[in-house]
């Protein structure tokens, strides 16, 4: 595969800044279970909490960062205030954040089935066409949601396959839950101009727009990757990018969207599917396809699953916005100034 001409570690500067602290000191009452993943920022861990008696509710994953500043950095700072806010059948549980001796630990609820990355491969590489549709469109009402918080939303900035949990995956329709908000953002907070996210999920914009300072906007760079997650369900395979090449950016977005449209594998597909496709993964972000214009898209809204009450899908993540400004005004979990309190801690050792 032909790939854009950076490394990750141009894209992502923790992988190069970190080495993760093995020697983890939880709190006393969490029992760690077993390593599910080392990742940049930190290691999650299967654990049990002591505190609580019913069985069924003691698992959780807990994310440990290690303390001290190289660790404990506005990425991270970031996070743990993004997901305080975000409560949503689609999103992993965020339940607290402690400090114990030698971490940072955000703890959530545990999601059993692994992550969707390892679904794909379990299913021998990609799925068929209804599941993909529905797995597509978990995500898309998940990204809708948060993309719609007050006051300008917040984007994911990293959306993958690695980065979706499954929760029951031997059955039929499998429920998925997003994780990880490590490069997440309030939208609008400052201008989006750093290069973030994994390479081959990354929208052009990341790179043509970055290098030079510029601002992008960071809802329809969560498209374009919501377009590679489709790809990728369908396929198994990244789409394909052109190399960056001499010529202007607006050069390079033409020779990429001609690529797109050659796609081979795009070609076997039913018209609907191409339009949504070529819409999501439109290199130029200015006439990519937008959200509203998803929810609209005759592939997307076949089987579209609706509420027990009848009403549209989309309606939940309306209620859901309702409900999420009344659980942060009222004293739901930890406040905004004990969490700042607890990350500053974390941060000075
Ligand atoms: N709540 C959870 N339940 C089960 N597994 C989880 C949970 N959160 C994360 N994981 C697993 O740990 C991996 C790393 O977590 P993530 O939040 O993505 O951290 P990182 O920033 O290191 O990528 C995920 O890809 C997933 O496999
Ligand atoms: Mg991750």
């Amino acid at each position: 595969m032909r790939s854009l001409p950076l490394t990750i570690n141009d894209i992502d500067p923790r992988h190069w800044q970190r080495t993760v602290a093995m020697d983890i000191r939880p709190p006393r009452f969490i029992e760690k279970i077993k390593e599910i993943d080392r990742g940049s920022s930190g290691t999650v861990w299967l654990c049990r909490d002591t505190r609580i008696e019913e069985p069924d509710k003691r698992d959780i994953a807990v994310k440990f960062i290690p303390r001290g500043p190289l660790h404990i950095d506005e990425c991270v700072k970031r996070e743990v205030f993004i997901v305080r806010k975000l409560y949503h059948r689609h999103i992993t549980l965020f339940r607290e954040a402690l400090l114990s001796p030698s971490h940072l630990c955000l703890v959530f609820n545990y999601v059993r089935g692994g992550n969707l990355g390892e679904y794909v491969v379990g299913m021998g590489g990609f799925l068929p066409e209804y599941l993909a549709r529905f797995f597509f469109q978990q995500l898309v009402l998940a990204v809708d949601f948060c993309h719609r918080i007050p006051p300008n939303g917040i984007i994911n900035r990293d959306l993958k396959l690695q980065n979706v949990l499954v929760e029951n995956p031997n059955e039929s329709f499998p429920k998925l839950l997003l994780c990880d908000f490590g490069f997440g953002k309030e939208r609008g907070e400052d201008p989006t101009v750093s290069k973030l996210g994994t390479l081959f999920y990354a929208a052009p914009e990341i790179f043509f727009r970055s290098t030079r300072g510029e601002r992008y906007d960071g809802k329809m760079a969560d498209i374009y990757s919501l377009g590679v997650c489709l790809h990728r369900m369908l396929f198994g395979t990244y789409p394909r990018q052109c190399k960056r090449s001499e010529g202007s950016s607006t050069q390079w977005l033409q020779h990429m969207e001609l690529e797109l449209q050659g796609d081979p594998q795009l070609l076997r597909r039913s018209p609907h599917l191409v339009c949504l496709l070529t819409g999501l993964l439109q290199p130029n972000p200015d006439k990519r396809m937008t959200m509203d214009g998803i929810w609209e898209d005759p592939w997307f809204s076949i089987d579209l699953p609706i509420n027990a009450d009848g009403s549209h899908i989309r309606n939940y993540n309306t209620m859901m916005l309702a409900y999420q400004k009344q659980a942060l005004n009222s004293d739901y979990g930890q406040s905004e100034n004990e969490l700042t309190e607890l990350v500053q801690k974390a941060k000075t050792c």
